[in-house]
């Protein structure tokens, strides 16, 4: 799968968006180490504080399907009247589930605004000296 065609697969879950409260829609698509996909879009609440984010509902359905070892993920987002959208990037709070199952050195994250226009970041360059799993010794 290359990088255009996982960050077409972000932008299709833009649809299935939840975001009536901020109008802000994002798409995720996690690709895992056997070559399987895993979409998310995020899905917001009237009691706010239940939102998730598209990053995390697509590692929470791969793990919670027994995949725990991934390559990429491509994140793309905007308001949901934008012509153009913007470059979108994780939140700190799904940079941190990536360090729980990810290597910071070599997942990639691609912030897309479009299949032609995106930056590669390693989760190392977005989140510096992270907290993982090998600081307890797992
Ligand atoms: N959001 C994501 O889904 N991913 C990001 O990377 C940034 C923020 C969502 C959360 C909320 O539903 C909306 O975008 C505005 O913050």
């Amino acid at each position: 799968m290359s990088d255009q065609e996982l960050i077409q697969a972000a932008k299709a879950m833009l649809k299935r968006s939840y975001a009536p409260f901020s109008h802000y829609a994002v798409g995720a698509a996690l690709l895992g180490s056997d070559g399987q996909v895993y979409t998310g879009c995020n899905i917001e609440s009237s009691a706010y504080t239940p939102t998730i984010c598209a990053e995390r509902t697509a590692f929470f359905k791969a793990v919670s399907e027994g995949k725990r070892e991934f390559i990429c993920i491509a994140v793309t987002g905007g308001r949901i009247d934008a012509d153009v959208l913007p470059i979108t990037t994780p939140c700190g709070v799904c940079r941190q589930v990536m360090m729980e199952f990810c290597d910071p050195r070599s997942f990639l994250i691609f912030c897309a605004s479009s299949p032609e226009n995106y930056k590669a970041y390693t989760l190392a360059q977005l989140l510096p000296k992270g907290f993982g799993p090998s600081n307890l010794g797992i």
